[in-house]
């Protein structure tokens, strides 16, 4: 070294690397390794000043010298290429963790549908609807009176037997008498008459039933439709053309239906009725009994339950027919369901299939 240099501390190359070395561990992003790559192989950087002192060196020392801050040169560079690289390869998987798109399509949540039995319910009510009948609501739990007395069914009457009843835990009311889970919408008729007071009635009550049955074609609770038209001159023709006319509407245009003589307390006649079987139109196959599949019970309001109703029996006639939900939905759609009480489980896997 020249005796005028003797201040100037000048590094060793492999000094140099290893202060560089020490510094690159702790860069951690691009911005920091451009200021790491300007501090040592800028124009005014490490390497150049280390060059620029070569001149000061022994002769002899010079092309050693020269040699080792190349290599040092070209090995900052392959570092600082490689650790640009590694910097920017985390860059993007980090971008592509937080990546949003707000114009992306979102995924849907899964949504709901109606149950079966309220979609069957809605059609049924637009069907009657059509045709002029009011959509009423009757209360779920009922005086004995609306549910059986009213209907010509006294108390232990062998009728009542077939309407297996749930009684609610009251002490019976006077004229009423106990409180009864509804076991059929006939409840409805009475209450109407009264609602309605001076005819015409035309209504379609529906509602939930309870009777204390289950087991593959009954649940505890199920769905009943109820109609009832009562007016001057009211005839079985009028029943029959309202039965054919729901027949065609909810099942297809052609099903038909035919009534059979049966007993019910409150009608007189009563019949029961049966539709126009899909699969044989008729002719009698393996789903039905020859041709006809039964669905249901109606009648000519009796006139004692007229009576009860505060109607004249004298002036006004009318028919009433009521009918099981579940069974039109079931037969509708041709649903094979093993079990009618499935219906009303929770398992998703069953009800998602609708
Ligand atoms: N209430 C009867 C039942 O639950 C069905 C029924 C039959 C209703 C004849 C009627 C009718 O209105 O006229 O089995």
């Amino acid at each position: 070294m020249k005796p005028k240099d003797k201040h100037i501390v000048v590094l060793k190359p492999s000094a140099l690397q290893n202060l560089f070395l020490g510094e690159l561990l702790s860069i951690s992003t691009l911005t920091e390794l451009q200021s790491l790559y300007i501090k040592y192989l800028g124009r005014n950087g490490e390497v150049n000043k280390l060059l620029s002192n070569l001149s000061r060196r022994e002769l002899k020392e010079r092309a050693n010298f020269g040699r080792e801050i190349n290599s040092l040169k070209s090995q900052i560079s392959e570092k600082i290429e490689k650790k640009r690289r590694d910097l920017k390869e985390i860059q993007t998987v980090n971008l592509s963790k937080e990546w949003f798109d707000a114009t992306h399509p979102s995924i849907k949540p899964p949504l709901g549908h109606l149950h079966l039995v309220t979609y069957a319910i809605r059609e049924i009510t637009a069907i009657f609807e059509k045709i002029g009948f009011v959509r009423v609501s009757y209360p779920e739990a009922d005086y004995d009176w609306y549910a059986f007395e009213s209907l010509n069914m006294p108390k232990n009457h062998p009728a009542r037997d077939e309407w297996e009843t749930f009684f609610v835990d009251l002490p019976p009311f006077q004229k009423l008498g106990e409180v009864v889970l509804t076991p059929h919408t006939s409840n409805g008729q009475v209450r109407e008459m009264e609602r309605i007071g001076t005819p015409p009635v035309r209504m379609v009550n529906i509602a939930k039933c309870f009777r204390r049955q289950s087991d593959v074609s009954h649940s505890p609770m199920f769905h009943q439709f109820e109609g009832l038209a009562i007016d001057r001159n009211i005839s079985i023709a009028d029943l029959k053309g309202t039965l054919d006319y729901f027949a065609r509407e909810y099942f297809g245009k052609e099903r038909k239906t035919r009534i059979r003589p049966f007993h019910f307390q409150f009608t007189e006649p009563s019949f029961e009725v049966d539709v126009s079987c899909d699969l044989c139109a008729g002719s009698g196959c393996r789903m039905c009994k020859e041709g006809w599949l039964e669905i249901g019970g109606a009648g000519m309001v009796h006139p004692g339950v007229l009576k009860n109703g505060k109607i004249d029996p004298d002036k006004y006639t009318g028919f009433a027919f009521g009918w099981g939900v579940e069974r039109v939905l079931l037969m509708k759609a041709g649903l094979n369901i093993p079990d009618l009480r499935m219906l009303y489980t929770t398992d998703l896997r069953f009800l998602e299939q609708f």
